[in-house]
């Protein structure tokens, strides 16, 4: 009954019915996939569901109809979309819920950039209808590794400021040996911010600001102020010469009352460190986000290196189509593969995802090789989409929008619950009907389990 939920309720029905709106017309076709189905590779845990007639086998809730979709381009639907549920076991948080909904959708004889334009159409369509504005301008595009130079995150929330800079031309002469011996040293960066208005703030606040980047990786946090007066303060200031102020002062474009924050280490983790500084800053400081922020990150690399297995992993999903000039690079050096892949980033979050689709059999399999299938686990999980690929499948790719977060922006929320008629708990429980909860022991019998 209150005011705030039923208004966001139907502000979710115009955003669906935009989306509806927009699609049909492009002649896309709404087409139903199975809930009950089999595991899909989206990296996180699968709900499971026991079957009653099959003893001691299970379905598992879909994760995305990712699979299925790419199946549908080959039997010649060429345009397709859904507005469906998706089940994922996974930590919760405020943008995250153990079910929530897709827009997903796939199209055959296109190129990434149609996908792009197609997508970009619709959300515009999207914020016209729910919101009466027009946007008029192209969304910016940002490649991955530009997005983590420069703003430490790939979805960076562009309307804060506070690029990330690299210094570390500025130390290579410095008597500070932790700055200077970084600067020399292949792989090794000083990068740093810029925080508008901190450099006013007392020592031992700043000081603080170390236990805050430890959280994101750092080992401790270099910091100089430049002050009111002209002069400029911090612990470390002494080690630096005055050339090396002008020049660091000038590369930052510091002003007085700023403060500037460093990290030193490698790429991902200076990158990590500065990128959640940054958000920190902008949220203690309350820097003014104003409209929305709309920007595709595109060209994620096709793997990264999981410590936890110890084998490549994909960054995106393993149907993901390599950038083709570097396919080549799949026995010596994997990680610098680039993908056709694009993130939809609004208000720095991940609204949206989608790639290329590879519509290559023998190429798949040298993929799934790469991830660490066996010949044998790779027909036992993904059988039916390669061989169906060996039909001869149209080039193809697709997205999915996360319905929940767009609509949690649109309406100004902090949660996704807050778009949802009866969401669960960040535990994953229903308050309502206390789900999950015991069930009968005739029940467990029907489908041959017994709890612990
Ligand atoms: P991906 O896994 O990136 O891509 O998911 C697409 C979008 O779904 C949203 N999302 C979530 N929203 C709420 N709660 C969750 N637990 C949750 N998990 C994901 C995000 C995300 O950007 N099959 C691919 C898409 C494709 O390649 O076409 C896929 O599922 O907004």
């Amino acid at each position: 009954r209150r005011e705030k939920m039923t208004a966001n309720l139907k502000l979710r029905h115009q955003v669906t019915k935009a989306i509806r709106d927009y699609l049909n017309q492009a002649d896309f076709i709404d087409v139903e996939t199975p809930y009950l189905t089999k595991s899909t590779p989206e990296g996180a845990r699968d709900f499971l569901v026991p079957s009653r007639v099959f003893k001691n086998q299970f379905y598992a809730l879909p994760q995305s109809p990712q699979m299925l979709k790419q199946l549908l381009m080959g039997a010649g639907l060429e345009r397709y979309y859904q507005i469906v549920r998706c089940f994922r076991d996974e930590d919760l948080r405020g943008d995250r819920q153990p079910e929530f909904t897709q827009v997903d959708l796939e199209m055959s004889f296109v190129s990434e950039e149609d996908v792009r334009n197609l997508v970009e159409g619709m959300l515009k369509a999207v914020v016209k209808a729910s919101k009466g504005i027009e946007l008029t301008e192209a969304f910016p595009i940002i490649s991955y590794a530009q997005a983590m130079r420069r703003f430490g995150s790939d979805k960076p929330d562009t309307r804060i400021g506070m690029e990330l800079h690299d210094v570390s031309s500025v130390f290579a002469q410095s008597g500070f040996k932790l700055f200077s011996s970084a600067a020399n040293t292949e792989g090794q960066f000083v990068k740093a911010i810029n925080v508008k208005g901190a450099g006013t703030w007392p020592r031992s606040q700043v000081d603080k600001l170390a236990e805050v980047a430890a959280g994101f990786g750092a080992k401790g946090l270099a910091w100089v102020a430049f002050k009111e007066d002209g002069s400029v303060g911090g612990p470390i200031t002494k080690f630096f010469s005055p050339e090396e102020l002008e020049t660091l002062r000038a590369e930052m474009s510091a002003e007085p009352k700023d403060l500037i924050l460093f990290a030193v280490g490698g790429r991902l983790e200076t990158d990590e460190i500065l990128g959640g500084m940054r958000l920190h800053m902008a949220r203690v400081l309350e820097v003014p986000r104003e409209g929305h922020d709309f920007l595709w990150v595109v060209n994620f690399p096709l793997f990264h290196w999981d410590e936890e297995t110890q084998s490549y992993a994909s960054e995106h999903m393993p149907f993901t189509q390599p950038n083709e000039d570097q396919i080549d690079l799949l026995d010596t050096d994997p990680l610098s593969i680039g993908s056709h892949t694009y993130d939809f980033v609004m208000d720095g979050f991940e609204a949206g995802g989608g790639g290329m689709r590879i519509h290559n059999a023998d190429l798949q399999l040298r993929i799934l090789e790469k991830l660490g299938f066996t010949k044998e686990r790779a027909e036992a999980q993904f059988g039916f989409l390669m061989e169906a690929l060996t039909y001869g499948a149209p080039p193809m790719g697709g997205f999915a929008l996360g319905l929940d977060r767009v609509c949690m922006l649109l309406a100004g929320a902090d949660s996704i619950r807050d778009v949802m008629a009866f969401p669960k708990t960040t535990s994953g429980s229903d308050l309502m009907s206390a789900a999950p909860s015991p069930v009968t022991d005739d029940q467990l019998k029907e489908v041959s389990l017994r709890t612990l």
